[in-house]
């Protein structure tokens, strides 16, 4: 979620490019993120200047004053139309917020994320000896679309292929998660990107629209409101790109940061050897310690290091130091959870890799990675479960690594990992 300090539709194609380079360099390099976040932990002066929130105090009282830090700074990036996410709090917004919940309550993870999960597995037990494999095309993509989907009810297959689509047709399907993963980019990258890119999501999010427009009616009546087109229309896109890009994406984190961690590879190997199969995606306690580890994984590596907000009226921030810092009517704010979730003073033991800490009363930073307060993500539980599912799947494969010998293992676009290339070791 891009901070957008200055106006970058005035910058130069040069000096747009660059800051664009920046921005995707630090989200893939979020040890140098960090690093800013420690200094202005030590001294928050300094980020109350800049208008930064660093400490987690400092980013809890924030998030928990959506009023005088609104959601609207998300608005500029919301290239296929008004969503909840970018509203205020009020009568749509409340609508809205209630039809997300009423649809996640009709996913049954545990149940889709596994059986797709299990049939990836055995696929790759199959090919993935004789050649290396992407971890987001051939995996992971298709874990989290299948665990999703039940979010349209029984219009899903029509909206993943269209509405004259043949709905077994995983081209189509595949094509659908590419047009919402380049308008959930748009999100992230913000204004700030450059104006190739920009076209790019708005092209797919203009065919996204066109797509629920398609199948509006489908989707009403297996919704089962009486809402008006334009409500259902705007929620079907917005739950579309909101739910899926993301989760794979902070999937795909989720096990890069894990390889970059060897003995808790092996370690999380072994238990998932000695619970063995099929009992490992099912036991309880195994299923608990590789959540812990995937909610661990994320606090290094979360998708959204920085979230920004707007600020309407003159107000101050607590920056958790001496005195408040000014924020001025008009201006932004940016919130560095990336800091928070590393702040010494919330989090026992913050530098180190511990999945089982005990977070005593702060249990709820502990999902910071999906927002804070009232704001916070309604999905963060399910997106949570499918990780796990996830992982554990990828844990009962033979030893994996990135399979750097045929070029780069990982391509980006942008900020995000577009390939991630795996072979078993
Ligand atoms: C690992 C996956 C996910 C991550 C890391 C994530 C992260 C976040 C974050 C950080 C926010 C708060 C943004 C802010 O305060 O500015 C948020 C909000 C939201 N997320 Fe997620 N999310 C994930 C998956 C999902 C899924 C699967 C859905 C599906 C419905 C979803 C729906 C939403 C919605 C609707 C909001 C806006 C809530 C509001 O403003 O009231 N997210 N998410």
């Amino acid at each position: 979620m891009k901070v957008s300090t200055g106006r970058p539709d005035e910058m130069a194609p040069g000096l747009r490019s660059l800051s664009y380079g920046i921005f995707c360099w630090l989200n893939r390099n979020i040890i140098v993120l960090r690093g800013f976040g420690a200094v202005l932990r030590r001294w928050p002066f300094v980020g109350g200047w800049l208008g930064m929130a660093a400490r987690a105090s400092a980013v809890k009282q924030v998030l928990l004053r959506p009023r005088s830090f609104s959601n609207t700074s998300h608005q500029a990036n919301l290239v296929a139309g008004d969503y909840l996410i970018g509203m205020d709090t009020g009568p749509t917004y409340d609508h809205d917020r209630a039809l997300v919940h009423a649809r996640l309550d009709c996913l049954n993870v545990e149940v889709d994320a596994n059986r797709e999960a299990q049939d990836r597995v055995a696929k790759l037990r199959l090919t993935g000896a004789k050649s290396a494999f992407d971890l987001i095309e051939n995996y992971l993509m298709w874990i989290v679309f299948r665990a999703i989907e039940p979010v349209f009810g029984a219009a899903a297959g029509k909206v993943s292929v269209g509405a004259q689509g043949n709905v077994a047709d995983l081209g189509l399907q595949r094509q659908y998660l590419l047009e919402i993963r380049y308008v959930a980019g748009q999100l992230l990258a913000g204004s700030a990107s450059t104006l190739d890119i920009q076209r790019r999501a708005e092209l797919c999010a203009a065919s996204l629209r066109a797509r629920m427009q398609g199948v509006s009616g489908d989707i009403q009546k297996s919704w089962n409101v009486s809402d008006p087109p334009e409500d259902i229309e705007r929620n079907a896109v917005g739950l579309a790109w909101i739910s899926h890009p993301v989760t794979v994406q902070s999937a795909a984190l989720v096990v890069q940061e894990l390889l970059s961690r060897p003995n808790v590879y092996q370690a999380l190997r072994l238990k998932a050897a000695e619970v063995g199969e099929p009992a490992v995606w099912s036991d309880v306690d195994f299923r608990k310690s590789v959540r812990d580890h995937v909610l661990e994984l994320m606090r290094f590596r979360p998708i959204f290091p920085l979230l920004a907000r707007d600020v309407p009226r003159d107000t101050e921030f607590e920056t958790g130091g001496r005195g408040n810092a000014q924020c001025p009517a008009g201006g932004k704010l940016t919130i560095l959870s990336i800091a928070a979730l590393f702040d010494p003073r919330a989090v026992p033991d913050s530098g180190k890799f511990c999945p089982h800490r005990n977070w005593g009363h702060e249990v709820d930073l502990r999902y910071l990675m999906f927002g804070y307060g009232t704001r916070q993500c309604p999905a963060k539980d399910y997106a949570v479960e499918i990780m796990t599912i996830a992982l554990i799947g990828l844990l009962v494969l033979p030893e994996l690594r990135l399979a750097s010998d045929d070029g780069k293992a990982i391509t980006y676009d942008g900020p995000l990992m577009s390939r991630m290339q795996m072979r078993f070791a």
